[in-house]
């Protein structure tokens, strides 16, 4: 399985039992706290594995960092909190390479191991299903704003909380229900990840703006103008594949398009099997465990946001 559909890892079939889904992510300083931008850079490369269904086996550090500016110690708790994030995923870092680099860069190869039978695409969502996330929208101006010294300590905690959060138990409780389709939601925001997964199924969709979860941070922040250059593409590109009920401000369209990093995973799942899933979600605790919609007919792929 390759990028024919988008999909979040590669998957190389061994055997009829066995198959190795692989992913490489890797990316530049969200927050000022070393060992934090660890912590976040590893769950974010661990989700894509997660949105596959699959189980992480080991890790390769990819690293690049400013050598003859930045203390080397400033590497190290880079490291320690990638370290720590893999272990707590069960797996094991056995290996990496580093360059000089002037803007540091952080992230991981991660090789995981899956049956051939039980993968989740993006592209499998059938008309009907229920849509669930598992994490609050908002990250992507959240960081934004912390670059610009605009947010308070308490939100930048709960937000590195957020994003160092491994997608392990959304992932687990998925594939013990049985869903049809998963993405984790990233850099293109939930409605770029979404409509990858209706174009893909040859589907459309139908989210409710009330009950998708939204940072309040978010909204005073998108208020006072603080959005993301990528969350404004994501929006523009996805111009003529949305179609907004008249009633959403320009405000609520950016925040439902915000480019997140180490988001939610997006799970698309039958209706008899919808309270399963969520009462799994509670149960294991991931940060939130939404029903926003509903997989819809639409040969077009397009998404319909209600109020
Ligand atoms: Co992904
Ligand atoms: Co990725």
């Amino acid at each position: 399985m390759g990028a024919e559909t988008s999909d979040d890892a590669a998957v190389y079939q061994l055997d009829s039992g066995q198959a190795i889904v692989q992913t490489v992510d890797y990316i530049t300083p969200v927050v000022d706290d070393p060992y934090s931008c660890g912590l976040i850079a590893a769950a974010n490369s661990l989700s894509d594995i997660y949105a596959m269904g699959a189980t992480p086996l080991f890790a390769l550090n990819i690293v690049g960092f400013p050598v003859g500016s930045l203390s080397l110690s400033i590497l190290g708790e880079i490291l320690r909190g990638g370290a720590d994030k893999v272990r707590e995923a069960g797996a094991p870092i056995i290996g990496g390479h580093s360059i000089d680099d002037p803007e540091p860069k952080y992230g991981l190869v991660v090789t995981g191991l899956i049956d051939p039978a039980k993968i989740f695409k993006n592209s499998t969502a059938l008309i009907g299903d229920d849509l669930i996330l598992t994490k609050p929208l908002g990250l992507g101006i959240i960081t934004t704003a912390i670059k610009r010294g605009k947010i308070a300590q308490p939100a930048i905690d709960a937000a590195i909380a957020l994003m160092a959060a491994l997608n392990k138990d959304a992932s687990e409780a998925m594939v013990a229900v049985g869903a049809h389709a998963c993405t984790d939601v990233t850099g293109f925001g939930l409605l770029g990840h979404l409509h990858e997964m209706t174009v893909g199924s040859k589907a459309g969709a139908r989210v409710s703006l009330s009950k998708i979860p939204v940072l309040p941070e978010a909204w005073n922040l998108i208020h006072e103008g603080i959005c993301p250059g990528g969350t404004k593409r994501n929006y523009e590109s996805l111009d003529g594949a949305i179609v907004w009920n008249p009633g959403i401000r320009n405000e609520a369209q950016l925040i439902l398009c915000d480019a997140q990093t180490s988001g939610g995973l997006l799970i698309a799942v039958p209706k008899d099997k919808t309270a399963a899933l969520i009462q799994r979600l509670r149960e294991r605790e991931t940060p939130v465990a939404a029903l926003i919609g509903e997989i819809i007919e639409d040969p077009d792929g397009r998404i319909w946001v209600e109020q």
